[in-house]
């Protein structure tokens, strides 16, 4: 706790602590889309802006995730942003609010953020998919596919340096030849068409685990390498 303190990672014991819920049983993650051909291939430019984009996923109806949704969610922060974080969907204050991480998960995000000396205005939330998926399962194939054009054409608008991921579903979107679970893949770089990708936990599961003091620093040292990359520290 001290050294956390001291390493300035106090998001890491300042949630509220609940009662603990049942684990839920997740489905096999969705199988990564391969939204884009050569890894190594710099990013095409824009085909539209990103107002347009927003436009587009508020009035969208490619999958039945749109059937259910309160509104949808696009994302939102600063567009000229460094840094960019990549989770998997709205959940149910998300849906509410039209507003990426604003539920409980939301708010470690954002100590997370702060911690690392930014402010959720100076960086871009946002999700692999934009509507909420019924009961916050793990969205499937076909949605992502669909989706995943609007996630291409706000990361081709912003160009951030850093795409941080969140969660499995996320980090398979960027990353789908990586094997492994995420203890294994995060914390480390992979370049993703010139931009950087930087695999951690997703916040719900630090909540899911609150008492383990080993997974929150793990995604403490993940964020200090994306601060040391991107000259914070
Ligand atoms: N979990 C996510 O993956 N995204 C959100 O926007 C909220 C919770």
């Amino acid at each position: 706790m001290k050294f956390l303190k001291e390493i300035g990672a106090d998001f890491v014991f300042k949630t509220e602590r609940r009662p603990a819920r049942p684990t839920p049983v997740r489905p096999e993650p969705v199988s990564a889309v391969h939204p884009l051909p050569a890894l190594a291939a710099p990013l095409a430019p824009p085909s539209k802006d990103i107002a347009s984009v927003h436009e587009e996923i508020l009035r969208c109806q490619k999958c039945p995730l749109a059937g259910d949704r309160t509104r949808a969610v696009p994302g939102e922060g600063n567009l000229a942003t460094e840094l960019m974080f990549v989770g998997e969907g709205p959940g149910q204050d998300e849906d509410a609010q039209g507003r990426p991480f604003v539920g409980r998960a939301g708010q470690l995000l954002t100590k997370i953020i702060a911690a690392m000396t930014y402010d959720r205005q100076n960086v871009f939330i946002t999700n692999i998919i934009k509507c909420r998926p019924p009961n916050n399962r793990v969205p499937h194939r076909d949605e992502v596919e669909a989706c995943a054009p609007y996630l291409l054409e706000q990361i081709k608008n912003i160009r951030p340096k850093v795409i941080v991921t969140l969660g499995k579903s996320a980090t398979d979107f960027f990353l789908p030849d990586t094997t492994g679970g995420m203890t294994s893949i995060r914390g480390q770089f992979y370049a993703w068409h010139g931009l950087q990708v930087m695999p951690t936990f997703h916040p719900s599961y630090l909540i899911r685990n609150e008492g383990n003091v080993g997974i929150k620093k793990m995604v403490w040292d993940d964020m200090q390498k994306v601060m040391a990359l991107l000259g914070k520290k």
